[in-house]
């Protein structure tokens, strides 16, 4: 739908002349065109949260009508129009809003001059620059520092000992608008709303993110440089991006494999960060999963193999029918049988003819191996061949699930080296209200197993090679030189 100002606009470009207002000065009228395409569906034709495709998101959709901005790099409530670009052009991380960088230049900062339009008193103050402290670099007595003032001015409150969002205030805290709102997992930078450069959240700290819990805290700490302490001490909870694979790996050890999470083999193995999405196919379908990513650590020795898994859930939750509280669960998908052929079954559990093998484990209950025919068909092994361990702490939950590489029959999943077998991972945070179909899931992965340690010594690595082919041509080329004097 073209409006007219759109259509005069259209008609000033035909024409070849300038139109009045581009670049940084953006056209509120331009932009309204521009708007009720691409914007209304989530933030409404008034601006006030309520498109159509509202409902269903976590956060919602902002009503710019309240004039509150969380990505600010200004001292005041009001956003510069700098700050309206950039999260136009980048869009908000951890959240549906999405990133519009292929809008052109003139379209986004026309979008910024109308979205201004919906808040007129918001704008009259205009925007004052943040002077953030002098930058103060990363170093081991920063982050000490750090980790001090996060306790001292109850940060851990909301954020959790460990920055996991699990901390005691979480259950009570609303944004704004009434809805409830979960305090950021400060172990995933790559989810902060205004981004995860140390600026970014440097910035957020010094200036609070408006509209939610989250204060400012530049006038709370006991020194500015304070805030950049606390920056590094947030930095160096976590990875800057989740280290994603598309082959998962078990590695090969040699010596027995210890169940307990918290054992030193597990911190040797290279973590491997697999990507969860919400089960949307069947009812009921999760949109807003809460379980995103499951960490995985694996090996094997020749005879027994391994999975360590931790994922973060804010809340530990065992199965209480009366009380319709569901548990935690976890799962690793394979197809039954040793040799899997092409023929894959259904990823999502599998179906009436084509089962699927899980290892799963329920808080409360412990680990079982269960053949599924679907998210409602489940059916226990008889004489469960699988030794659990599960660690919950601080919002994390981490767990071992150990098995003989060969099981014993055809109802479960074998495994060996130099054969690709198909993995796929399910997890409910029952705390969520996640059950049954109300998962997060992948779809089918490769997995492959290292050659055992036992064969490796046979095996010449290419630097070796290399290197013992270079030392030859050296003794043959001094022998030679010898030969000619
Ligand atoms: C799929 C839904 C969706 C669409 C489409 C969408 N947004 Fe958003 N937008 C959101 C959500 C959700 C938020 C709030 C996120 C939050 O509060 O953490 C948001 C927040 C914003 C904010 C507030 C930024 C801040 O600092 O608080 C602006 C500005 C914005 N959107 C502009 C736009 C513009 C302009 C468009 C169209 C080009 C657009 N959005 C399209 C979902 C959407
Ligand atoms: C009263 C509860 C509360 C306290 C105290 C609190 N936060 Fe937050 N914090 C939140 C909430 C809620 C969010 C999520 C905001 C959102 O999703 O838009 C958040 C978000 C953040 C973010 C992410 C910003 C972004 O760009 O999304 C960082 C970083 C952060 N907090 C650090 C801290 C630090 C450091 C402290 C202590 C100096 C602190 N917070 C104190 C509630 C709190």
């Amino acid at each position: 739908m073209r409006t007219a100002p759109a259509i005069a606009l259209g008609v000033l470009v035909a024409l070849g002349l300038p139109p009045a207002a581009v670049g940084q000065q953006g056209d509120a009228a331009a932009g309204k065109g521009v708007y009720e395409r691409k914007c209304a569906l989530c933030h409404g034709d008034q601006g006030d949260g309520q498109g159509p495709g509202a409902e269903r998101l976590v956060p919602r959709p902002r009503d710019f009508t309240s004039g509150l901005f969380k990505v600010r790099t200004s001292a005041n409530q009001t956003p510069s129009d700098r700050d309206l670009f950039d999260v136009i052009t980048n869009g908000m991380p951890g959240t549906s809003m999405p990133g519009w960088s292929t809008l052109p230049e003139k379209d986004r900062w026309s979008l910024v001059a109308y979205v201004k339009t919906f808040a007129p008193e918001r704008f009259k103050e205009p925007a004052k620059k943040l002077e953030l402290p002098k930058e103060v670099g990363s170093s081991a007595d920063s982050i000490e520092r750090g980790r001090e003032m996060f306790e001292a001015i109850e940060c851990n409150k909301c954020h959790g000992t460990e920055g996991r969002g699990d901390g005691p205030s979480r259950p009570e805290l609303k944004d704004e608008w009434g809805f409830p709102i979960a305090p950021a997992n400060l172990t995933r930078r790559w989810t902060f709303r205004g981004g995860k450069s140390r600026t970014d959240i440097a910035t957020r700290l010094a200036a609070g993110v408006l509209g939610t819990p989250m204060p400012a805290f530049l006038d709370s700490v006991e020194k500015p440089e304070d805030i950049w302490h606390l920056t590094n001490y947030i930095v160096s909870l976590g990875p800057e991006e989740p280290r994603t694979v598309s082959l998962v790996t078990v590695g090969a050890v040699s010596d027995d494999i210890p169940v307990d999470p918290d054992a030193e083999l597990w911190k040797t193995q290279r973590p491997q960060d697999i990507v969860l999405a919400g089960q949307v196919i069947i009812e009921p379908r999760n949109f807003n999963l809460a379980i995103d990513l499951v960490t995985l650590r694996a090996v094997h020795n020749g005879r027994d193999i391994a999975f360590h898994l931790t994922w973060d859930d804010p809340t530990e939750s065992k199965a209480e029918p009366d009380k319709k509280v569901f548990a935690d669960v976890i799962a690793l998908q394979f197809p039954p049988g040793s040799a899997p052929g092409e023929a894959r079954p259904y990823f999502l559990m599998g179906d009436a003819n084509d089962p699927v093998y899980l290892l799963r484990w329920e808080q409360g209950k412990g680990a079982a191996e269960v053949t599924a025919h679907g998210p409602d068909t489940l059916t226990p092994i008889a004489g469960s061949e699988v030794a659990a361990k599960a660690v919950y702490s601080h919002g994390q939950y981490r767990l071992v699930l150990k098995r003989a590489l060969v099981a014993k029959d055809t109802a479960r999943a074998s495994f060996a080296p130099g054969v690709f077998t198909p993995v796929a991972f399910q997890a409910w945070d029952g705390g969520a209200g996640e059950a049954g179909a109300k998962m997060s899931l992948t779809t089918w992965y490769p997995l492959t197993l290292e050659e055992p340690r036992s064969n490796r010594r046979f095996v010449v690595p290419p630097l070796v090679a290399v290197l013992t082919f270079a030392a030859m041509v050296l003794i043959i080329r001094s022998a030679n030189r010898r030969h000619h004097l």
